[in-house]
């Protein structure tokens, strides 16, 4: 196991902060105090639950600045973006400290007077949670604030890029008085610390947001102690736009869906499917508006696209363009780098790739970049055969003023989250998920909550 971890600047390839690996005999000892934990947090009642989560988020709201600044300086995030991750942050352990008090079982008629049937829902004890550098905050109180609302203990491996916002959400929760072991944090390598966690039988649950393989490999590892698991894993969502769209908003929805963290992100627009009656007019104010934003290190607030987190991800990209162009694409615009490689940064500008094909990796596979990749289409069903040809089924997006093209789409989409004319769906209070490979689970709103606790059933017999 290695000692150390380098978290680097992705701006500008310098170390921000070197983290100490935890060692394996500390996670196995995190373990154990999160499962001791749990037999008296699981005992505290649901209001008084919910009163530290509040003053939780009280405390990350009131670190805003600190938070963002260093987020951006982690991931390389705009700064505009990373205050927004604040909130966003925060916006779920305020909404579960609300469901803290609305975990309800239920009492069901008998079939018999000398019966009585009770269900009730108890935590489903020590969570383990793995969490991804693209959204450091966010994506780590999606997981503890359901976990800890109900009553289970919880500890979190932030990725190994991202590790300081996590670790200081961590110190902010015990300043607001929630005990050390009920929320840990430990650090380290994905390959080291996902063993130990699906290994012990004292995590009774596992929940991962990060690639489809990864997520895999964590499922299987964890049928041996049979734990309950939860998978945000990859996307690749197709945004349609119909004939009778409005242009001008679409344009708009999809640089808000594409350019959030440089493309970086599990639900954004990887491919853009555009009518072919309006596909020129719609190219040419995309691209006048792709013209317009900012690249450049997240510090700076004039920054709309930061730069991408390491050397893997502008690989990626870069071989997703150079296929698409090998094989007849057109760059519309972009296609421009500025990278370093001793230095160790990768910003790729905003670019617009057309007469994009199926056979193109970049239609197939995850991008995580800041492209966007233009096809066209005649028939609706056309358009939604091409959106469902994919393992994955995370989101979708569709742009049309007629309700009939709108709830054909809404009814032939294989996909989790729809936004319908809304390149922005993530909201605490909505479920959160995919189907197919992209993952199993819902995180948000009252679904977020089930996956946490397990369902008892008592039957009172010999009632005279
Ligand atoms: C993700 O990319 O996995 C999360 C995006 C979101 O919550 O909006």
């Amino acid at each position: 196991m290695r000692d150390t971890i380098n978290v680097k600047n992705p701006a500008t390839g310098e170390t921000v902060k070197e983290v100490s690996v935890t060692s394996s005999s500390h996670i196995k000892k995190a373990i154990e105090q999160g499962n001791e934990a749990f037999k008296t947090w699981s005992k505290v009642n649901a209001h008084q639950r919910s009163a530290l989560l509040k003053e939780w988020s009280a405390k990350i709201k009131s670190e805003t600045e600190y938070l963002a600044e260093v987020m951006t300086l982690e991931s390389g995030k705009p700064l505009k973006e990373s205050r927004g991750e604040v909130a966003y942050a925060a916006s779920y352990i305020d909404w579960y400290a609300e469901e803290a008090k609305r975990v309800y079982g239920r009492t069901i008629p008998s079939h018999t007077e000398s019966k009585r049937i009770i269900v009730t829902k108890e935590p489903v004890g020590l969570v383990a949670a793995i969490t991804p550098w693209n959204f450091p905050a966010a994506m780590m109180t999606r997981k503890a604030a359901p976990a800890l609302a109900v009553g289970c203990t919880f500890i979190v491996k932030p990725a190994e890029e991202t590790p300081l916002t996590t670790m200081k959400l961590v110190s902010l929760a015990h300043e607001a008085g929630i005990p050390e072991d009920v929320v840990q944090c430990v650090n380290g390598y994905g390959e080291d610390i996902g063993p130990i966690f699906t290994d012990s039988p004292l995590v009774r649950k596992i929940t991962f947001t990060g690639s489809t393989p990864v997520g895999k490999l964590l499922m299987k590892n964890s049928a041996a102690t049979m734990k309950h698991v939860s998978m945000e894993l990859g996307g690749h969502a197709p945004l349609i736009v119909a004939k009778d769209a409005d242009i001008d908003f679409a344009v708009n929805q999809v640089l808000a869906s594409k350019f959030r963290n440089a493309g970086q992100t599990c639900i954004c627009a990887n491919r853009v499917l555009v009518h072919e009656d309006i596909a020129k007019v719609f190219s040419e104010q995309l691209i006048s508006r792709v013209a317009q934003l900012n690249v450049g290190n997240g510090l700076d607030e004039s920054t709309d696209v930061g730069p991408v987190i390491n050397a893997a991800g502008y690989e990626k990209i870069d071989s997703q363009i150079e296929d698409a162009v090998g094989k007849g694409a057109r760059v519309l615009y972009g296609h421009q780098y500025d990278k370093d490689e001793e230095k160790g940064y990768y910003f790729v500008h905003p670019t617009v790739l057309e007469n994009v094909g199926e056979e193109m990796d970049i239609m197939q596979e995850e991008t995580f970049g800041p492209v966007i990749p233009l096809s066209t289409f005649r028939e609706n069903d056309q358009a939604v055969e091409i959106a469902n040809n994919t393992p994955f089924g995370l989101a979708a997006y569709f742009f049309t003023n007629d309700y009939r093209n709108g709830i054909y789409f809404q009814e032939h989409l294989k996909f989790g989250i729809l936004g319908w004319n809304d390149g922005a769906p993530s909201a605490a209070h909505a479920p959160f998920g995919g189907m197919k490979e992209s993952g199993i689970g819902r995180e948000g709103g009252p679904e977020g909550i089930e996956p946490y606790v397990e369902t008892k059933y008592l039957s009172i017999g010999g009632i005279q």
